[in-house]
C-alpha cells in the first residue's frame, strides 16, 4: 500500500511538474511574442522618425533665388540646356561648373518671375535641386565617382519629368 501511496505521489508530483513546465513555456512565449511586439512598436516609431527627418530635410531647401541676367524663363532653360550638356564631361572642372550652374537654375526657376505654375510646378524644380545636390556630392574631390553617372541620370530625370508635365519639348 505505502509503495502505492508513495507511486501515486510520485506521479501526482510528475504532473504538477509537467503542469508546471507547460505554464513556464507559455510564459516564455508569451513574454517573448511582448517583446516582438515591443521591436515592432520601437520599428514604427524609428521609421515615423525617419518621416519626421526627411521632413526636416525640406527646410533645408534654400529658398528661390532672382538671376536678374535672365529676362524670361526660356532663357534661364537655354543657359539650363547649356549646362546641361557640360555635365557631363570628362574634364571635372567644367562638369562641376556646369553642376553648380543648374543648381543656382533650379533656384531661379523657382522665382516668382518664373513660377506661373504653382506648387506643383514648384515640387518639380525641388526635385532638380535635389538630384543636382547628389550629382555635386558625387564630383566633390572626396566624392564617390561610381555614384556620379547614376546621379546624373537622376538629374536628368527631373529635367523630363517637369518638361513631361508641362508639355516642354527641348530641343
Ligand atoms: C520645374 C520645371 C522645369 C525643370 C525642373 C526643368 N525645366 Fe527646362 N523648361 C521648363 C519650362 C517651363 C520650359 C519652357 C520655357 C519657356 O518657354 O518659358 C523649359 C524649357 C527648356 C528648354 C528649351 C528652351 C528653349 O529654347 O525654348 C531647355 C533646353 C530646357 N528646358 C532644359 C532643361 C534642363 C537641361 C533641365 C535640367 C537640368 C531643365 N530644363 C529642368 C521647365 C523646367
Amino acid at each position: 500500500v505505502t509503495r502505492i501511496t508513495q507511486l501515486s505521489a510520485c506521479l501526482i508530483a510528475a504532473a504538477l511538474l509537467a503542469a508546471c513546465t507547460n505554464e513556464a513555456v507559455e510564459a516564455e512565449r508569451a513574454a517573448a511574442a511582448q517583446k516582438a511586439e515591443i521591436a515592432a512598436a520601437e520599428m514604427a516609431a524609428a521609421s515615423e522618425a525617419e518621416v519626421v527627418d526627411s521632413a526636416d530635410d525640406d527646410l533645408d531647401i534654400p529658398d528661390p533665388i532672382d538671376l536678374p541676367q535672365f529676362e524670361a524663363r526660356k532663357n534661364l532653360m537655354r543657359a539650363m540646356g547649356g549646362a546641361g550638356r557640360r555635365v557631363g564631361s570628362s574634364n571635372m572642372d567644367e562638369a562641376r561648373e556646369a553642376a553648380t550652374q543648374i543648381g543656382e537654375y533650379s533656384l531661379a526657376a523657382r522665382h516668382p518671375r518664373f513660377q506661373p505654375e504653382g506648387p506643383e510646378y514648384d515640387a518639380f524644380a525641388i526635385e532638380l535641386w535635389r538630384r543636382n545636390q547628389e550629382v555635386q556630392l558625387a564630383m566633390a574631390p572626396d566624392g564617390d565617382r561610381s555614384l556620379l553617372q547614376q546621379a546624373l541620370r537622376g538629374q536628368r530625370d527631373a529635367c523630363q519629368a517637369c518638361h513631361t508635365a508641362y508639355r516642354i519639348e527641348e530641343d
